[in-house]
């Protein structure tokens, strides 16, 4: 469990768009701090995990606590949790059950509140859903082909076939922003592709079927600052690779696997993220929990070596987690009311899908 920078899908970063993207970020985040501004009211906010596997820290500490913080500030914000996107890349759809309702269950443990935010999921909203039809025609095979973090999730398949679905998902992400008009897509890097897509999509959808007039808005990205948090191997921290702390984990089941998870055999314990990644990661896990920084960690820990420092970080996370296991173990207890949040978002999530098809319909004149 380290943490490095966000990974880059591997021909970003010489594309001068993601410059562009990053800037943008940069002054949104602004927009967004700024309690003065007006600007704010124009804002919503669309964000969305694939239900393949539990929530983690990763998730925790990257995404949720920010979007209950856009949430508090007002912002208003639909949170979806992307069932169709679970096939793009494996043959089943897996615990799908479990994994939407832990979903929904981290939501509300970490804050996010059904009666401000929309919570709801792919295959409940249909119109959301019709949308791609329209937008697979504004986009050719070879942008599709090209798309960094499609080949990237391609080359981790380990020579499965490219299915329709895996290549066209972009789009089905745009549908996802746009049906809802968000301008704010809180995502990691990695999704970054997808929101320049988005906007390459309303621009054209805008010109070629609705005469110029501005039916699609053109999001911006909103990049995490936090850094990534490793797993307990040193890789990527993943849903579906099992080498997380889950947020559903009890305290002991998290210092059984932090004590477990690799790091190195220097006892003094630095902050070198190049070239100690794993203790580094670590370091940063504690330091993002305690809202200290990674060197006051390392100091503290000092020459106490990989069990001390693992003995930090159990600490760090188990009582940054406290209140959220606390509020998920007693909302687990009542699935009904789980439920009932969720079909809520998904009727309100429908509406809005409604809405925005019988505009499309209507400029696109196909209203019989
Ligand atoms: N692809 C996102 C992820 O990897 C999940 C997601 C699906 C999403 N639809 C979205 C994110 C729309 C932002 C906007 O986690």
């Amino acid at each position: 469990m380290t943490v490095l920078p966000t990974s880059t899908p591997s021909d970003m970063s010489t594309d001068p768009s993601f410059d562009a993207a990053a800037s943008r970020s940069v002054l949104l985040h602004e927009l967004i701090d700024d309690p003065e501004s007006s600007g704010r009211v124009k804002l919503r906010v669309l964000t969305g995990d694939r239900p393949t596997g539990p929530l983690h820290i990763g998730h925790y500490l990257a995404s949720l606590r920010s979007r209950v913080e856009l949430q508090d500030k007002g912002i208003e914000s639909l949170v979806l949790v992307a069932d169709y996107q679970v096939i793009t890349d494996r043959d089943s759809v897996g615990a799908i059950q479990d994994n939407v309702m832990g979903c929904v269950l981290d939501y509300l443990a970490a804050g996010i509140d059904p009666e401000q935010s929309t919570i709801f999921t792919h295959s409940a909203v249909p119109a959301l859903n019709q949308l791609l039809l329209p937008f697979l025609s504004l986009v050719t095979d070879s942008e599709l082909r090209r798309n960094p973090t499609v080949k990237d999730e391609l080359a981790a398949t380990d020579g499965r076939p490219l299915s329709g679905l895996l290549l066209t998902y972009p789009v089905h992400q745009a549908a996802d922003i746009l049906f809802c008009h968000a301008n704010v897509v809180p995502i990691g890097r990695d999704n970054l592709p997808h929101v320049e897509q988005t906007r390459l999509i309303a621009r054209r959808f805008n010109r070629r079927y609705a005469g110029g007039q501005e039916v699609f808005r053109e999001p911006d990205a909103l990049l995490s600052d936090a850094p990534l948090v490793l797993g307990l191997d040193g890789q990527k921290m993943s849903k579906s690779r099992g080498n997380s702390v889950t947020l559903a984990a009890t305290a002991d089941e998290t210092a059984a696997l932090i004590r477990k998870a690799r790091t190195d055999s220097e006892r003094r314990i630095t902050f070198e993220p190049g070239r100690r990644p794993e203790v580094s990661s670590m370091l940063t896990t504690a330091a993002l929990f305690r809202g200290e920084s990674p060197q006051q960690i390392a100091e503290q820990v000092g020459d106490g070596g990989a069990a001390q420092l693992k003995k930090v970080v159990i600490e760090a996370v188990n009582e940054g987690l406290a209140g959220h296991r606390r509020r998920r173990a007693e909302l687990a207890a009542d699935q009904a009311y789980l439920r009932d949040v969720l079909r809520a978002g998904n009727a309100r999530a429908d509406e809005i899908a409604e809405a925005t098809l019988a505009t499309v319909r209507q400029v696109m004149q196909m209203t019989y």
